[in-house]
Parts: C-alpha cells; structure tokens; sequence
C-alpha cells in the first residue's frame, strides 16, 4: 500500500565498495516528488557514484531503493518506465546522428520529430536541429544533453554536473531550466551559486559518507561541510 509520506524516492542505507574502498556509507535520502535536492561534495565523495547506483549500473552491497513505496530495483534500459531520465557528466552525443536524431533516440520508445523539435526549443536550441552535434560549441551540446533527458517528460530528472564547463550566462540560463523544469531534480553539481539558488534541500557526502543534509541557508553555515571541502583543498 502507499501512502503520502513514502511518495517520491527513497534511498534506504545503501553502501557501495569497490574492493577496499568504501564508495557509499550508509546513504539513506528521501527525494519527495517536485522538490530540487543537490547532492554535492568533494572530488571522489562518492556523488556519481550514488546517480549510478539509482540508475543500476552500479548495485550496491546493502541497502535499497523505493520509489512511491514500491521496491525499485533499477536497470539503465529499464529506468524510462519509472519516469527517470539522466544526463551523463560531458556530453555524450552520437557524432553521426543530427541534433533532432540525437534528441529522438534519447528515449527507448524512439521520440516523435515534433517531441525532439519541442525539447530542443524548450533548450533554446531548436536552430541547430539539423546539425551535427560535433559542429556545436560545449554549451550548445550541453543544452541539446538536456534536451535529450526532457523529451522523455521525466518525473525525475538527474543531472550530473551540468554546468561544468560554462560561463555564468549559461548558468543562469540553467538554473531557471531547473527551476521551472516541473519535475522532481536530483542535481549533482560543484557549481555552488547554482546548487545553492536552485535546490530545496542538499546531501552532502564526504568519503562516501552522509555528512550534512539540509536547505542551502543550513548547508552554507555548516562547520563539517566548509571542514570537508577544505580539507579536500588542503
Ligand atoms: N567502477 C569503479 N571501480 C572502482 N572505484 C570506483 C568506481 N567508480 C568510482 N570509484 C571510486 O569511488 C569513489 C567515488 O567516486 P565518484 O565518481 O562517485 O565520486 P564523485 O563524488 O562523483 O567525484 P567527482 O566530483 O570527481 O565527479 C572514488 O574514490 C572513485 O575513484
Ligand atoms: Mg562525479
């Protein structure tokens, strides 16, 4: 049975090794549905680590997934049909297929031209439809990625940093897309001005541990989490 309070994605202690290393230690985070959560932290925290392990393409030691109060057990081609699209961190776009085509196969059920077309006008991309992704400058890629994840009209949409790499007028630009996208995000992100205007609440993972969660006014004024990053400058 489901209820209100189990709405959303849930992870329950999930713990993640790579051999002796302990990628994930006990995460547990509860993404409700619409809400902008940041997963952030130091390099090798363990944050793309945690996006593959919703996606199935990592599978964690202990721990479990629910999503809406229902046992998930996640799979990379099956994750369309729980509403979850992702972005991959760069930019992933087959050089032999045009933009549109790129945005058409970004789903298992190939996309309609219409769909793509209005994806990538929603990315403010729409003029480079009929291009090669390689004749594009990084942040047009990076928009037509977006594209990519939106035309499937996720419920959850993860993003693996998605402003690396651009300038502050493109960030804006995102943080809106984020804002206004409708849907659950689950945004990993170093880009602190970004991470700290768009989300509602932020995990923050050090060593693969929970150290910190809460809004971004907590998160800001937390001593472990300034101590964590910068013992990761030191
Ligand atoms: N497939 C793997 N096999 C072995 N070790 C891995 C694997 N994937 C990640 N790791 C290790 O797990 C730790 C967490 O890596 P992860 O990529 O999740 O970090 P991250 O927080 O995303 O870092 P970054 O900010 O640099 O992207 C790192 O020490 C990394 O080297
Ligand atoms: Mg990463």
């Amino acid at each position: 049975m489901s209820t209100h309070d189990d709405q959303g994605l849930f992870l329950h202690h999930i713990t993640v090794r790579f051999g002796g290393l302990l990628a994930l230690d006990d995460v547990s985070l509860r993404v409700p549905p619409g809400r902008v959560v940041g997963i952030i932290g130091p390099n090798g925290a363990g944050k793309t680590t945690l996006f593959n392990v919703i996606c199935g393409f990592v599978a964690p030691q202990s721990g479990a997934i629910t999503l809406d109060g229902r046992p998930l057990r996640p799979r990379p081609h099956r994750l369309h049909r729980h509403g979850i699209a992702r972005t991959l961190q760069g930019v992933g776009q087959f050089g032999g297929l045009t933009v549109l085509e790129n945005v058409q196969v970004g789903q298992r059920r190939k996309a309609k031209a219409e769909e793509a077309y209005a994806a990538l006008e929603r990315c403010g991309v729409a003029e480079y439809a009929g291009a090669y992704p390689a004749s594009l400058p990084y942040a047009k890629r990076k928009r037509v990625e977006l594209a990519r994840a939106l035309v499937a009209r996720p419920r959850i949409l993860m993003l693996d940093e998605p402003a690396g790499g651009l300038d502050a007028d493109e960030i804006g630009w995102l943080a809106d897309l984020i804002r206004d996208a409708g849907t659950t995000v689950l945004l990993v992100e170093h880009h602190m001005d970004l991470v700290m205007s768009v989300c509602d609440e932020i995990l923050v993972l050090d060593f693969g541990k929970p150290i910190a969660l809460g809004t971004p006014g907590e998160i800001r004024t937390n001593p472990k989490v300034a101590e964590a990053y910068l013992g990761a400058a030191a």
